[in-house]
């Protein structure tokens, strides 16, 4: 975890949460919707704002959030009662039993970790997912190469290929990888993937969404 990133997440949660709010990712949520075993446990892994609990939840994907800050998972609750958000943080995914969930969603949080945890972050993964479980993962490029924005934040540049031989190495098979335009700054260039846990019986792997 990187923790000047964390701090910034502290100070800023009720601006940041009403910001992620007021967004729709709709590339992931098509994608959750492709991917996702319906009915089955479900994870997302720094839940921010709550926001795609609720969307979770309500396609029937019920879901508990994780999230390293306390104030982020303090606002969340506070936006939607009622919300399961529970303190745990990348890379060590603490207190979260080996293959507890069949979907794992984390959005938009790898990019904050310093390179050198980033293949633990992806074994951690790996470890909660359940054997035919998927990933949907998203993060986003620096703004100008730059690994810290001015607010502090830590933006690792990851090359998606890299990525896919880390998530190969965790014994994870990657179904998709694409780029995609953010919800909040058109300009700046996210990348989706999506990968399965191998299991002897897993399901087909279902047809991709239109864009
Ligand atoms: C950019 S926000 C994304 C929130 C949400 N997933 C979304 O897509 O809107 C990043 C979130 O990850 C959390 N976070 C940052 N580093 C983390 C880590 N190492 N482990 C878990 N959560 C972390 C932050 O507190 C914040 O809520």
């Amino acid at each position: 975890m990187d923790q000047r990133t964390l701090e910034v997440y502290e100070r800023t949660a009720p601006e940041r949460c009403a910001l992620y709010r007021s967004a729709e990712p709709r590339r992931l949520r098509a994608l959750a919707l492709a991917f996702f075993h319906p009915g089955q446990p479900t994870a997302d892994i720094g839940s921010g704002s709550g926001r795609d609990l609720v969307w979770l939840a309500r396609h029937g994907f019920p879901a508990v959030g994780y999230d390293a800050s306390e104030a982020m998972r303090r606002e969340a609750a506070l936006a939607y009662p009622g919300l399961d958000v529970r303190p745990s943080a990348l890379p060590g995914l603490a207190g979260i039993a080996d293959a507890s969930f069949v979907n794992l969603l984390c959005s938009a949080v790898l990019m904050h970790l310093p390179r050198a945890q980033l293949a633990a972050a992806v074994a951690n993964l790996a470890r909660v997912l359940r054997p035919g479980g998927r990933l949907v993962l998203s993060f986003r490029g620096t703004k100008d190469g730059g690994e810290r924005e001015p607010d502090g934040r830590l933006f690792t540049p990851i090359r998606p290929d890299r990525l896919a031989s880390t998530l190969g190495v965790a014994g994870l098979r990657v179904l998709l990888r694409e780029p995609y335009d953010g919800a909040l700054r058109p300009d700046l260039r996210w990348t989706a993937v999506v990968v399965e846990k191998p299991s002897a019986g897993a399901p087909r792997v279902p047809g991709l969404p239109a864009r």
